[in-house]
């Protein structure tokens, strides 16, 4: 079932609370490093303030944990917004409180106010009713676009629509919610799933959710040493999961009850250690040396990986397959970035990592989907429930 969209909804002259994900990367200079999150959310204000609406815009930036803090604060987006819009944004400096309902009274059809971090309110995440009616306040509909914050029961993102009657989902969440949710109803084949990161503890839902309909799982970054040491290979320095391995035994056991190719790197780029200076070598996962820890999936892996990629029909990419960030060991994850890209299939790819990998390799525009949600991407695809997603209602 889909969600009601905002463009089922009448914005004529109403205050629109619109929470949105501009929980973007700031550098010690307070300048925004990245700004795909406010770009992704555009149409949605656009189509609001195309019809008419008075836009109050709220979301987080970062973990003050409950507390103003001036790092964190979303004045440096108000200055980005306004310059996307091409027209005036209004700061709110609290998101509470009698200044709010001064400024939203004074809002025109048209008009755009931004509040200040809602994060600076240990309420915001503790879900507190009455800052969630506080929040709700001067608002006639409600908007959820955060997709990226949906994972979490916050105030602003399940509290408030206790108290706004009208409520839907905003453009970005309908085609967030549309591209995952084909990966998980509307599987094609072959469906290969890329898994990769640090750990197998943060991705174990995923990858059991993913034997549900994957063809083949393909395994990188140093996930990959827990499952070689549970087979028990040697993997020298390589960082494993020491108390994950039965864990790591049960997603193999269970990958080979479900028929479901699982691919281990069959060899690597292991370095003496993590720096700019360390030099790789390649080695096979059965000869990992003592004194090395794996860096980079192996040509070899690299070959076969992207032979699967290419006869995929739907791809997910969660996690890079290496150390990216460090150019020397960044070619397994820029070579699968540009397999995935080149592929015809549907290809999603979620999680920051992965996303930033698909830029670091210029090929973004080559993607289906890049999903703007880490973690609520990762916990949708492990087919758990999202309380900001559940908190909409259905169309009828
Ligand atoms: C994200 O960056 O994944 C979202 O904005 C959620 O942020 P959080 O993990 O701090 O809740």
């Amino acid at each position: 079932m889909a969600k009601l969209s905002i463009r089922d909804l009448d914005l004529k002259d109403k205050v629109v609370f619109m929470r949105v994900d501009f929980n973007v990367p700031l550098n010690d200079a307070g300048e925004i490093t990245d700004d795909t999150r406010i770009k992704a959310s555009l149409p949605s204000i656009l189509y609001a303030l195309r019809n008419d609406a008075k836009l109050i815009l709220a979301s987080h930036l970062g973990r003050p944990k409950g507390k103003p803090n001036p790092k964190m604060s979303l004045q440096p987006v108000t200055v980005r917004l306004a310059q996307l819009l091409n027209r005036p944004v209004s700061f709110a400096r609290d998101c509470v409180g009698p200044e709010l309902e001064r400024n939203a009274a004074e809002l025109k059809p048209g008009g755009v106010l931004l509040l200040e971090n809602l994060r600076f309110h240990k309420e915001e995440e503790g879900n507190d009713p009455d800052f969630a009616r506080q929040l709700a306040a001067p608002a006639n509909v409600y908007i959820n676009d955060a997709f990226g914050s949906a994972h979490r029961a916050h105030a602003s993102t399940e509290g408030i629509t206790h108290y706004v009657p009208v409520r839907a989902a905003g453009l970005l969440m309908e085609k967030e919610l549309e591209y995952l949710g084909k990966a998980l109803q509307n599987p094609l084949h072959p469906y290969v799933a890329i898994v990769g990161g640090a750990k197998v503890s943060d991705k174990i839902k995923f990858l059991q959710n993913l034997m549900g309909f994957a063809d083949t799982v393909l395994i990188g970054g140093a996930m990959a040493y827990t499952f070689l040491k549970a087979q028990g290979l040697d993997v020298g320095q390589s960082r494993y999961e020491p108390d994950k391995l039965d864990l790591a035994r049960e997603v193999l056991q269970l990958a080979k009850q479900k028929n479901v190719k699982f691919k281990l790197p069959q060899d690597h780029v292991v370095a003496a250690k993590l720096d700019a200076s360390a030099q790789g070598e390649i080695v096979n996962s059965s000869s990992i040396p003592a004194d090395r820890l794996g860096v980079d999936i192996g040509p070899a892996t690299t070959a076969e990986y992207v032979a699967e990629i290419r006869q995929a029909r739907m791809i997910i990419w969660n996690g890079p397959m290496g150390v990216f960030e460090m150019d020397q060991f960044s070619k397994g994850t820029m070579e699968i970035a540009r397999a995935v890209a080149a592929s015809d299939a549907v290809s999603i790819v979620g999680g920051g990592d992965s996303v930033a990998a698909v830029h670091k390799a210029g090929v973004a525009d080559n993607i289906t989907h890049i999903s703007t949600g880490g973690g609520a991407s990762l916990e949708f695809l492990s087919g758990l429930k999202l309380p900001g997603v559940e908190a909409l209602p259905e169309k009828p």
